[in-house]
């Protein structure tokens, strides 16, 4: 082992901790010790068990801990073993991973669907294998960390690709962003544009009927990301898009997660025609170098999927739980965006204030946690109430409650 009293890391590494410490901004990982539901067991400080009300989950239809999700899981552990042990285009695709994708693809109404380990790794996939240099890329300020590497990667991997930003869902600048980019390509080459379709820390949404009509206009391409709002927006959970009145074929490309509504246990997919899904399936360096979803994952996601389609009211009470918690917490004098989504995030100020006030939360059993920087920007750091279907009125009122007393 190399010596950690003169190694320049190991100094750096504990300089930085020991910074983390002091300004009130290390994360503890909270152990839990049931399946993810409204309501949880955790850990207290002293290892004892206490049951606390969840509002930090993306769990937001429920389904993280449904019978059939779970049965699903273990019949495909039983019939297929622990997993392929190999990437996909060598000896790594089960049929329930054609399962999963071709459910995606009719979910979404879309052509074709393919699966990655994550969102995260779907996402990263896109624009190191699809942007061609000379090509140019939009994207939306407050877009996910995942498309901001997946821009970054692609900038390196493709020297001359352009990069554009324009203020969070400010439609002027980005019409100004399509037309500088169109000013800086020629006729070969394509325009890209991502977005979130839920802002994952504001809970606002994509303005997506603006956009597609500008993308429509300069000629360019619809990728949304749709990780908050697949399961949760639209009168069949289809997402931002469908809460916006369009249907799947007004996207161009599609990412999402199966780690949040529709199902909860990881994995994530990208969507959209034949030919983009398989250039992906043939080129993208996160399928060709690491393995497959596990297939047990997807067949839980898969019957997530099926759940959904068959108990659109998950959708229903869901909508109902987000409109009863934003007003409540307005009532309570606290201040909450307007959105139709379940991430209701409660503005307070420094990093440290939002780290501190959901410890007390937790105190007072409730589990909801504090953002601050480097997730957000300083001086915006927040509490995340996010709302579930698996929620009653009478947890939403008990989580009101906890934040009065702070
Ligand atoms: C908008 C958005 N995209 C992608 C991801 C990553 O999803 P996954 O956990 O499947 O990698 C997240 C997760 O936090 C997200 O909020």
């Amino acid at each position: 082992m190399t010596n950690t009293a003169t190694n320049p890391f190991a100094l750096r590494a504990s300089r930085l901790l020991k910074g983390f410490r002091d300004k009130g901004e290390y994360k503890h990982l909270q152990i839990i010790d049931s399946p993810m539901d409204a309501e949880v067991m955790i850990r207290d400080a002293s290892g004892t068990p206490r049951k606390v009300l969840c509002f930090c989950s993306n769990n937001y239809l429920g389904l993280a801990n449904h019978p059939e999700v779970v049965e699903a899981g273990i019949a495909a552990l039983k019939q297929y073993g622990a997993g392929t042990a190999s990437v996909r285009f060598i000896c790594g695709t089960f049929a329930p991973h054609i399962e999963l994708e071709e459910r995606i693809a009719r979910f979404l109404g879309v052509e074709a669907a393919y699966t990655f380990v994550s969102c995260w790794n779907a996402t990263e996939a896109i624009f190191p294998t699809l942007a061609e240099p000379g090509d140019a890329i939009i994207s939306d300020a407050l877009n996910h960390a995942c498309i901001i590497d997946s821009i970054r990667l692609a900038t390196v991997i493709k020297r001359g690709v352009h990069k554009f930003l324009y203020k969070n869902n400010d439609m002027a600048e980005f019409e100004e962003r399509l037309r500088e980019a169109r000013t800086a390509i020629d006729d070969e080459h394509a325009i890209w544009v991502i977005t979130d379709g839920v802002f994952s820390m504001e809970g606002s949404i994509a303005n997506l009927p603006t956009m597609r009509s500008l993308c429509d206009q300069y000629g360019a391409i619809l990728c949304v990301d749709d990780s908050h709002g697949t399961g949760v927006l639209g009168t069949t959970g289809r997402g931002t898009h469908e809460h916006q009145g369009m249907t799947g074929t007004d996207i161009d490309l599609f990412t999402g997660t199966l780690g949040k509504a529709l199902g909860g246990g990881a994995g994530g997919y990208i969507a959209g025609t034949k030919d983009a899904v398989d250039l992906i399936v043939q080129r993208a360096r996160p399928t060709l170098f690491s393995n497959a979803l596990p297939v047990t994952v997807a067949c839980s996601a898969s019957k997530a999927i099926e759940v959904l389609d068959r108990e659109p009211q998950r959708v229903a009470t869901l909508h109902d739980n987000c409109t009863y918690a934003r007003k409540e917490i307005r009532a309570a004098g606290f201040e909450v965006i307007e959105s139709p989504t379940a991430i209701c995030p409660v503005i307070v100020g420094e990093t440290a204030k939002a780290i501190a006030m959901s410890k007390r939360l937790l105190e007072l059993g409730v589990y909801v946690i504090g953002f601050g920087y480097p997730v957000v920007p300083e001086g915006v750091a927040r509490l995340r109430c996010q709302i579930s279907a698996a929620h009653t009125h009478q947890h939403i009122d008990a989580m009101v409650d906890a934040l009065k007393k702070l």
